[in-house]
């Protein structure tokens, strides 16, 4: 059969990976497809830099536009990442009819319903497996394998590079900073980690993975986001105590009532017992709960150049199918039309330490307080005497409103010295 041909948008981390398993699966890729793929032009920035892969010098240019364009292009794959022009290209290489592969997870959280219009109005294909955790496969799942379910929660380690950096503080008591410049060392976490310490690559994660689970139109502005730059050795060794791990957690659930959901990245204690607890280093996990199939755990590399071209391989293998076949993958799914509730809805649990006066009536103050919030006390244990009494109270699941609230009150009471930690708890419900 004559050869699809591919066009390669960006050849950095991934899109080199991309070029040299194109090169040397060619033959099984081809046995897989029913035809050969072709790399018939690489798009990139710089024409003289020096690459992780030899790339014939003349299928490199840096008119990215002209190339989406090309009349012989089937396939454009988009490795160039950021919102534009990777939005520009992906909608131009899609009204040319041709369909797209990208691992761009920004820009499908920012603006995926412009890409999906695009799309539909094409009549071609948008896969994006290797937007969210890298080589797992996670998204074809949620969209193809559990179709016939009903999904509940999608409970994840997204960001290989705050994990990375928890899991120190976590084995050797790091502080947070000695961590993240040992990340940045190694190269798991970028000169500026912004992106992944405040959870904006996280963020955008859990709001592809909550358009999927939900059927809905979700975008990182509906995503609550917090980091973990404020999290101290004090507050990893604590969890520790109790028999809990601090993980960096992008969570999707559903309501009770089904009516809404809720999109949240945070840290948040989990149980030692827990499989998110036992995901170490810069490793990746989702754990996805469905009415049917139960509990489902997905685990594997998140990031990298050969695990993230893994999965770009496996939608080029998909589309150059669909077209062989001549039809088309899964589109948009946006009708059950769920839209996210703020984050005082969300149902959690609260770990809090308070630095507390050491004298008769402290706990019936603070329990008293907790009780007018309608949040109820699951433990409380007293650390220490004196100028070092410490209170830590585990709550039973409230609003995040109540429990914020109640952190609110306890701040402005003169036997409370200091509310010195506060952490959501997930995992034990
Ligand atoms: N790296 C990972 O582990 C990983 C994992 C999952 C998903 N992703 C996603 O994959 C995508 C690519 O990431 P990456 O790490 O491979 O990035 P990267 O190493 O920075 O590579 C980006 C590439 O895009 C090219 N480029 C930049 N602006 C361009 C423009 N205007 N026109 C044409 N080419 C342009 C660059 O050209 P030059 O080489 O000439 O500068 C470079 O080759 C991003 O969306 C990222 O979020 C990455």
């Amino acid at each position: 059969m004559k050869p699809l041909k591919v066009a390669l948008l960006g050849c950095g981390v991934v899109g080199s990976q991309v070029i040299r398993l194109l090169d040397e699966q060619a033959a099984d890729l081809a046995a897989r497809i029913g035809a050969p793929l072709e790399l018939a032009g690489v798009a990139v920035r710089r024409l003289g830099r020096k690459r992780d892969v030899e790339v014939a010098p003349d299928l490199l240019t840096t008119d990215a536009e002209t190339l989406v364009a090309r009349d012989d292009i089937d396939i454009v794959v988009e490795v160039i990442g950021g919102i534009e022009p990777a939005r520009t290209l992906i909608v131009s290489a899609l009204n040319n009819g041709k369909s797209v592969v990208t691992a761009n997870k920004a820009l499908l959280a920012e603006d995926g319903a412009t890409l999906y219009e695009a799309a539909r109005a094409g009549n071609g294909d948008l896969y994006f497996e290797a937007s969210v955790a890298g080589a797992i496969p996670l998204l074809r799942p949620l969209r193809e394998s559990l179709a016939g379910d009903h999904v509940k929660r999608v409970l994840g380690i997204v960001n290989g590079t705050t994990n990375y950096i928890l899991d120190k503080m976590d084995t050797t008591g790091a502080s947070f900073t000695d961590a993240l410049e040992e990340a940045q060392t190694l190269g798991y976490a970028e000169a500026d980690p912004t992106a992944d310490v405040e959870g904006f690559d996280a963020a955008a994660k859990a709001a592809i993975l909550a358009s999927l689970a939900f059927h809905s139109r979700v975008t990182a502005a509906d995503v609550h986001r917090e980091g973990i730059t404020e999290i101290t050795a004090t507050d990893v060794a604590s969890a520790k105590a109790m028999g809990y791990v601090i993980k960096l957690l992008a969570i999707c659930a559903r309501s009770d009532d089904g009516r809404s959901f809720g999109v949240r990245v945070h840290p948040a204690m989990i149980p030692r017992t827990h499989p998110l607890a036992g995901v170490r280093e810069a490793y990746n996990a989702v754990f996805v709960e469905a009415e049917s199939a139960g509990q489902l755990m997905f685990y594997g590399k998140g990031a990298g150049g050969a695990p993230t071209a893994s999965a770009v391989l496996g939608d080029i293998v998909a589309v150059a199918r669909n077209r062989i076949a001549g039809t088309r993958g899964p589109a948009e799914s946006t009708y059950a039309d769920l839209s996210a509730h703020p984050m005082g809805e969300t149902v959690t649990r609260c770990h809090v330490a308070l630095d507390v006066a050491d004298k008769p009536g402290v706990l019936a103050t603070v329990a008293d307080l907790f009780a007018k919030h309608d949040v109820s006390i699951q433990t409380v244990r007293q650390e220490g005497h004196g100028d070092d009494a410490q209170l830590v109270i585990v709550t039973h699941r409230a609003t995040d409103a109540a429990l914020t609230a109640t952190m609110e009150s306890l701040r402005e009471l003169d036997i409370v010295r200091a509310v010195a930690s506060v952490m959501r708890v997930e995992g034990d419900d």
